[in-house]
């Protein structure tokens, strides 16, 4: 089954049945533009899972009001990985309860906040984290509940830029240095060990690499329970990727089965409460960048087409040579060309995509760049001293 989000509607570019045009008549700058009902539809399909305890969104992929607004509606938690995304997340109506705190470099400052206001569960990624922990709640005379974010240790297949789960990464602890933690834990009475986490990397499109995960976590977490009674959930990361080359719902929604087969196939009778930290499968599809060709460039060997949108709003293709469809919104009939597409920045890794077929297509024109909710304005920089871009909902 096939259930496209970019479709023509004789000339004009729909995206999940919006007319592009009509929202940008007046355009001067870019402009991301989100449909809500996309997220709110790929929450659905997690929440649908019978086996799930709760499903965390990554804030890291997008932390604009709006998106917070729809995942608090939803009943979802948030997996944050520094004070200013738990921050983001109270000031948009979460409380502590809902927060999962994971990240590799916490400080004291971070780990005080997370511990005074009793968050739900501090995924611990080092020892000198834990040994910072031991002091702060002794200090304070609280408890915290623990996750430890394990290494297993297996190849997600995704950019090297966003895989996390290498034995010499430096995510989560190998299983020695996990069994040491563990070791720490036990004699502290306020570190709890609720959870064993993990999350082997972005952007995966292969989801047996999660099943080789999670048999490898298992027998780590039937050792761990026995010196740790109350731990109880598990926490199988984010990670589910999405294909930037063909924006498919159906196709996506079929992925999201195969995983959820996985994870009922080796977690049914597991007995742990399951969690998820999902960020891109749920926001990627739900934003467009509408930008407009400044300039077409045409050297002996290269056609450019240069947009005012470049690396400082949109830098994963800068930064791992992602791929992200260019659409123009209006197709004009005419001879298809090849083109580098590049952004206004003054750098010369700002390339947005090179060799892509445009149809027709002129200074002035405008396009839409595919996919980009996740990773996207909240990655976004100043750099050049550029307008930021507006963000609007439909
Ligand atoms: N949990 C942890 C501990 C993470 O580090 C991440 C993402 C997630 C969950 C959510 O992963 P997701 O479901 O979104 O794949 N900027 C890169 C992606 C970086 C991902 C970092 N960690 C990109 O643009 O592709």
């Amino acid at each position: 089954m096939s259930r496209k989000l970019f479709i023509y509607d004789g000339s004009d570019l729909t995206f999940s049945s919006l007319k592009l045009k009509d929202q940008v008549e007046s355009y001067q700058n870019p402009v991301w533009i989100y449909k809500k009902e996309v997220i709110t539809e790929r929450i659905d399909w997690i929440q649908s899972w019978k086996g799930l305890g709760r499903l965390h969104y990554a804030i890291k992929a997008n932390f604009h009001p709006e998106i917070l607004k729809i995942m608090k509606d939803k009943n979802c938690g948030i997996d944050a990985v520094s004070l200013g995304e738990m921050k983001q997340a109270i000031k948009y109506g979460f409380v502590p309860q809902d927060i999962i705190f994971s990240g590799v470099a916490k400080s004291e400052a971070e780990l005080t906040w997370a511990v005074e206001n009793e968050i739900y569960q501090i995924n611990v990624e080092n020892q000198s984290e834990l040994k910072k922990l031991i002091k702060i709640t002794e200090k304070l005379n609280k408890k915290v509940n623990l996750g430890l974010r394990v290494n297993p240790e297996v190849d997600a297949g995704t950019h090297p830029g966003i895989a996390t789960a290498l034995k010499d990464s430096k995510f989560g602890l190998g299983f020695s240095d996990a069994i040491e933690a563990l070791g720490m834990i036990q004699g502290q009475k306020n570190l709890i060990l609720k959870s064993i986490s993990f999350h082997i990397g972005s952007q995966i499109m292969n989801v047996n690499v999660f099943e080789k995960a999670i048999q490898t976590v298992k027998p780590f977490y039937a050792e761990a329970r026995k010196n740790h009674p109350q731990l109880d959930r598990l926490d199988l990361g984010g990670g589910l990727g999405i294909d930037y080359h063909d924006a498919d719902s159906d196709v996506d929604h079929s992925r999201w089965k195969q995983l959820e087969a996985i994870y009922t196939k080796e977690l049914k009778d597991f007995g742990a409460f399951l969690l998820l930290e999902v960020g891109r499968f749920l926001v990627a599809r739900s934003c467009v960048l509408i930008s407009r060709v400044e300039v077409i460039k045409k050297t002996p060997s290269k056609n450019f087409l240069m947009l005012d949108a470049g690396m400082s709003l949109l830098m994963r293709p800068s930064l791992y040579e992602a791929f992200h469809q260019v659409l123009p919104l209006e197709k004009k009939s005419g001879a298809v060309e090849s083109y580098t597409v590049v952004g206004p920045i003054c750098e010369s890794s700002d390339v947005l995509v090179s060799d892509f077929q445009f149809p027709m297509i002129e200074e002035g024109d405008l396009v839409a760049i595919c996919d980009v909710g996740a990773y996207g304005a909240s990655m976004s920089s100043n750099y050049n001293l550029r307008e930021p871009a507006l963000e609007i909902f439909i």
